[in-house]
């Protein structure tokens, strides 16, 4: 499986992704590392890894189909099987996503359908539910709302806020990324409506 990862941020999730591969967990190769921001702490991770890692930053483009193109472009080059977003704040056009159709995946950090959006693990607690999680899905042209490949969920306690649940929500991530890929790696799966089947 060749795997492009495309990161705003921290990276925590393309560490993991990039330890189960080096761990011989998943049998996978990431082709590309991709941020649009050039303070990610993620690319530098990259670039230490000794991985090909790109910034392509979108304030240095005039339109949002600009920035796309220079991605896809680099995309091109490093013909993935699958992208991963992985912390990657930035929304996709109908068209980018029409180039990779059920090959790009993401990871939210709430139980999907609910809490879509930014700041999901505060939404969660400020709604009270008792269980949070996150969720592995593929991206379709609605925020956070493709068909959905792995969940884990977490309990959420009367004392967690946005940071302590973010945190916990944030160790399953790491297992459940892992997983998502491991079964569009070696599994075969079809897509039924939303339902992800795989057999
Ligand atoms: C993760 O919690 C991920 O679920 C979230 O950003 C964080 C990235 O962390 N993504 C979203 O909220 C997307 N809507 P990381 O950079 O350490 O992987």
């Amino acid at each position: 499986m060749r795997l492009a990862v495309l990161l705003s941020g921290r990276g925590s999730n393309f560490a993991a992704v990039h330890d189960a591969i080096v761990h011989g967990d998943l049998d996978a190769e990431i082709v590309c590392v991709l941020a649009n921001r050039a303070n990610a702490a993620g690319i530098e991770r990259a670039r230490i890894l000794g991985l090909p890692g790109h910034v392509v930053d979108h304030r240095a483009f005039a339109s949002r189909e600009g920035h796309e193109a220079e991605v896809l472009r680099i995309l091109e080059e490093a013909r993935p099987d699958f992208i991963a977003l992985a912390g990657y704040m930035r929304l996709l056009s109908p068209a980018f996503i029409a180039a990779y159709p059920m090959r790009i995946v993401n990871i939210h950090p709430s139980l999907l359908p609910a809490f879509p959006g930014v700041d999901a693990q505060a939404q969660a607690i400020a709604y009270g539910v008792k269980i949070s999680g996150c969720t592995v899905h593929f991206v379709d042209e609605n925020l956070d709302a493709g068909p959905i490949i792995v969940q884990r969920a977490v309990p959420v306690s009367n004392d967690d806020d946005a940071t302590s649940l973010s945190a916990r929500i944030l160790n399953e991530e790491h297992i459940a990324y892992v997983e998502a890929l491991k079964k569009l790696s070696k599994s075969r799966y079809r897509i039924d409506g939303r339902r992800v089947v795989f057999s």
